[in-house]
């Protein structure tokens, strides 16, 4: 759950720094994550304000490289958040909507 509320996080933070094609994704990625982040809320009845001190620091510094190097850092987050969340699946841990959305746009338009 704290992985959903993470990327759900992430999402909202590169949209602040994304344009074009990239804020078009994360536009459509940031309601799928919040209803992941919801559902798992709903499921085991707790609530989470925050991220714990480990996940908000990755987060800082994932934003921090997308600032300093922008669209290509971006681009690699998105990637390798669907290699994460692929890796949840596989493992029964995840769902496949918000990994499976990014595959099919990156696939039919390769963000430059
Ligand atoms: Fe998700």
């Amino acid at each position: 759950m704290l992985d959903e509320l993470f990327d759900l996080s992430l999402y909202q933070s590169l949209r602040a720094l994304a344009s074009g094609e990239l804020a078009a994704i994360l536009d459509r990625l940031i309601p799928i994550e919040a209803r992941h982040f919801t559902f798992w809320q709903d499921f085991f009845g707790v609530r989470i304000g925050r991220l714990d001190l480990g996940r908000r620091l990755k987060l800082q510094l994932i934003v921090l490289a997308c600032r300093l190097f922008g669209r290509s850092a971006i681009h690699l987050v998105l990637e390798a958040i669907v290699s994460k969340s692929g890796a949840r699946s596989a493992t029964g841990r995840g769902e496949q909507p918000c990994g499976a959305f990014w595959r099919t746009s990156s696939n039919t338009r390769t963000p430059s």
